[in-house]
């Protein structure tokens, strides 16, 4: 299975930190972003790796990973996202590095406490679809929200302002080669961009969504909140009494 890093965008949310840089560059606790979710691939037993980034910095992310010597890896691979087309629009550009394989995607701000190799060695047993994770959440309409019936996701919305759980899809996302087809058939949503939403949405229509509640904490970085709230988390996981 190959893996994915999404860390395009413009973090506009994070001016003026991320008026100079990246935002996936920016410390957490004592590393870049960026280093997260790579350790989370590797440690789920991802070798093969893709960063899509973009914006002015990108080449900061070369100098930054070279060829993922720091997690142990020969090789890194790296595509350039022209614009902000939004996640699924990044996704697409992983296309021919995914080739005829699965593939696990994960958002470059995303930070998990625990492991997705169990999770993964599941999926390489799927036959076919993808599987998501779940993680009830104080603040859903923050992001995409899962509604749950007999056991099974029946339809995720993103950002609603009425939620009907409080069950928040996290950005870890595992796909059969199928995703590239449905980014394809993607229309842009009300803000502009091609949503992850839409694609998970799809492969529930289809039937083929598997999904797990994620153990440990999870976090994201996409406000000021969000971005001090993982420094903490992280800090204290690394024995740090603050
Ligand atoms: O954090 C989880 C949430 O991430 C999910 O619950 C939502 O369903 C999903 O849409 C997403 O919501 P956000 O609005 O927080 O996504 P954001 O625009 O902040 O993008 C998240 C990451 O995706 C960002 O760190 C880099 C990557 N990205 C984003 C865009 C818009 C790209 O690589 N290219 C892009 O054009």
């Amino acid at each position: 299975m190959k893996g994915v890093v999404l860390a395009g965008g413009l973090g506009t949310r994070l001016l003026p930190l991320t008026r100079v840089t990246n935002k996936h560059l920016l410390p957490v606790f004592n590393k870049p972003m960026i280093f997260y979710p790579i350790q989370t691939l590797v440690d789920a037993g991802i070798t093969e790796i893709m960063i899509v980034t973009g914006g002015n910095n990108a080449g900061d992310f070369l100098r930054l990973l070279g060829n993922g010597e720091d997690f142990g890896l020969n090789q890194m691979h790296y595509t350039y996202q022209k614009r902000e087309g939004g996640i699924a629009d990044a996704l697409a550009l992983a296309r021919h590095f995914v080739g005829d394989d699965k593939v696990v995607v994960i958002l470059g701000d995303n930070f998990i406490q625990g492991s997705i190799r169990n999770a993964v060695e599941d999926f390489e047993r799927q036959p076919e679809g993808a599987k998501i994770f779940l993680k009830e959440v104080p603040n859903p309409h923050e992001f995409g929200v899962a509604e749950l019936k007999d056991g099974k996701v029946v339809n995720i919305v993103e950002k609603p302002k009425q939620p009907v759980s409080r069950l928040a899809v996290i950005g870890i996302y595992l796909y059969d080669n199928r995703v590239f087809d449905i980014c394809r058939t993607l229309k842009p949503s009300a803000r502009g961009e091609l949503e992850i939403t839409d694609v998970n949405n799809d492969y529930i229509r289809r039937g083929v969504m598997t999904y797990e509640i994620l153990e440990g904490w999870w976090a994201d970085c996409g406000s000021f909140e969000a971005l001090m709230r993982s420094n903490l988390l992280v800090a204290r996981e690394n024995g740090v009494d603050l």
